[in-house]
């Protein structure tokens, strides 16, 4: 393998809070290796049109904690093809980048795995998405900040549905995991969670509805994983709503409100020990591996496992949100 002298930098896919963080702890580590660092703009698609600007210690000043992506972000649908990944490949050897930080979710992975089979130049990666919904790590960027305007917006509308005994579906992000609907819904002590990963979760969900009427609850939370496979907050709201006409029924989806802000202080330490770790990773001579975090350590993963295997819930957590909801 080359001796890494000039490194490039990217995020894709859906941005998530702290990336921002992530790319100044990557340029920064960087260019105390001595190293040269290109920003990638939009992702894989700048990669292909070679939109690329050096990056110094002072260009990441002031970023620390914004959300959002300075280097912008795109899904790039010629990344996936064979023609997209070899134009990608010329610029990068053209402009003499020869070792890359990915920073994104599952889709930038896969990209950055099959690359990385094709040819030489190594790529690392470091898991940025506000669905923790990777392998072989505990966290991805970004998730710590959505849980917490997660858990802002819905004590907020906890307020109002025990002042009208509301009950109340909030349909937060996930379109194929439950993470976030599960954590956040035991932070806001919701009385029901419904999560892709769970099967058949209506007739529970009536169950727990009527214990909570004989108990006389004064309001209800459910938090609903948009990717629920019985659908999102609307449709379950209608399914359920005929059934407790003693409630009036309100639906609200958080949207987009989760991607952005400022990152926490948890995803902003998590981002600047993965930036250090993935350029540690590059200079190690390591290629098509993520760097991670297990236990509180930094760990470092295959794209291979990261993309191809399959993360669960914590089936405890599950069962704790269950019992606290009584
Ligand atoms: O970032 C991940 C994610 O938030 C998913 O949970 C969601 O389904 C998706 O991105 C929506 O992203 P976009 O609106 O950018 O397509």
């Amino acid at each position: 393998m080359a001796k890494i002298k000039r490194i490039g930098v990217l995020t894709s896919g859906g941005d998530a809070p702290g990336m921002n963080a992530a790319i100044r702890a990557v340029t920064r580590t960087a260019i105390y290796f001595h190293l040269e660092v290109i920003g990638i703009r939009h992702g894989y698609q700048g990669m292909i049109q070679g939109n690329f600007k050096e990056l110094k210690a002072h260009s990441v000043s002031d970023i620390i904690q914004r959300g959002g992506t300075f280097l912008k972000t795109a899904r790039s649908e010629e990344f996936k093809t064979v023609e997209g990944r070899k134009k990608a490949y010329d610029n990068l050897v053209n402009a003499g980048i020869n070792g890359v930080v990915v920073i994104g979710g599952d889709g930038t992975f896969t990209g950055a795995r099959i690359f990385n089979e094709e040819y030489e130049i190594p790529f690392v990666g470091i898991p940025g998405t506000i669905d923790n919904d990777i392998y072989g790590t505990d966290y991805t960027i970004g998730f710590d900040t959505c849980l917490n305007t997660v858990v802002d917006a819905v004590d907020k509308i906890r307020d109002t549905a025990s002042a009208h005994n509301r009950l109340f579906f909030i349909e937060v992000m996930g379109a194929e995991a439950g993470f976030i609907a599960l954590r956040s819904g035991i932070a806001t002590g919701a009385e029901a969670i419904m999560i892709p990963e769970l099967i058949n979760q209506t007739q529970n969900l009536k169950k727990v509805l009527e214990e909570g009427f004989k108990r006389k609850k004064s309001s209800n939370i459910i938090i609903v994983a948009e990717g629920d496979e019985e659908g999102g907050a609307f449709e379950i709201a209608e399914k359920v709503k005929d059934d407790f006409k003693e409630y009036s029924v309100r639906v609200t989806v958080l949207g987009h409100i989760q991607r952005g802000g400022s990152p926490t202080v948890f995803d902003r330490v998590t981002a600047s020990r993965l930036g250090y770790a993935a350029v540690e990773a590059l200079l190690d001579d390591q290629k098509s591996v993520m760097v991670g975090l297990q236990n509180g350590e930094v760990v470092l993963v295959s794209f291979r496992k990261a993309v191809k295997l399959n993360k669960d819930v914590n089936r405890q957590l599950l069962e704790i949100a269950d019992i606290l909801s009584i």
